[in-house]
């Protein structure tokens, strides 16, 4: 669905499809340039950055593997609890690997912060993340995120992904939820 069809459960639509599609070509050309001949892997984390994660690897121009995790640390709320649980772990084993991360979002930075540290131990050859849309006003801590999409204001967003109580990750756009929506 389009954001157009649930206006009144939106504020602001922040980013289209259209816009989404082409920001992730800009990326994919430059992610396959900086990997040029290096042992990518794309670890895409759940169930957030499933719609980034399709869209993202089918830009790129050569075959690429992916495998994934399923963090959680915000339960059926719109507020980081700062406490991360693995849900499911990888199936790959990092040794030498060139990973990069794909992320949703960068909201407090609580989780990639963590994850980041989780694969520091796990023997990659380099760890790296690229985040569809990051939050500036809401960082608590600095992540090093080599590519991000979009920076957005600090509201909560649905959409590509992105869900509130495990609705809305099938809008195609990235709009704010109208507090109505969650007050109710
Ligand atoms: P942090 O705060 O740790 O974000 O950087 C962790 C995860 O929380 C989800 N998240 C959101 N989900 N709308 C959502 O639907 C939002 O505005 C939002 N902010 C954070 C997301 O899965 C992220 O990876
Ligand atoms: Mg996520």
């Amino acid at each position: 669905m389009r954001a157009a069809e649930i206006r009144d459960d939106l504020t602001d639509i922040l980013v289209t499809e259209e816009q989404i599609l082409h920001k992730l070509d800009e990326i994919a050309a430059q992610v396959a340039s900086d990997y040029e001949g290096k042992d990518l892997l794309l670890v895409g984390v759940l169930k957030g950055a499933v719609m980034v994660m399709a869209d993202f690897s089918r830009a790129l121009p050569t075959p690429v593997p992916m495998d994934w995790m399923a963090v959680s640390s915000y339960g059926a709320g719109t507020k980081s609890s700062g406490v991360v649980q693995i849900r499911k772990d990888l199936d790959t084993d990092l040794h030498g690997k060139h990973v990069l991360i794909v992320e949703d979002i960068i909201d407090s930075g609580l989780t990639l912060a963590w994850l980041l540290e989780n694969f520091e131990s796990r023997g990659a050859a380099s760890i790296e993340v690229f985040a569809l849309l990051r939050k500036p006003d809401a960082a608590k801590v600095e992540v090093r995120s080599k590519y991000v999409g979009f920076d957005i204001p600090n509201d909560f967003v649905v959409g590509y992904g992105l869900d509130y109580a495990e609705k809305y990750r099938n809008l195609r756009d990235v709009a704010v939820l109208a507090p109505h929506v969650y007050q109710d």
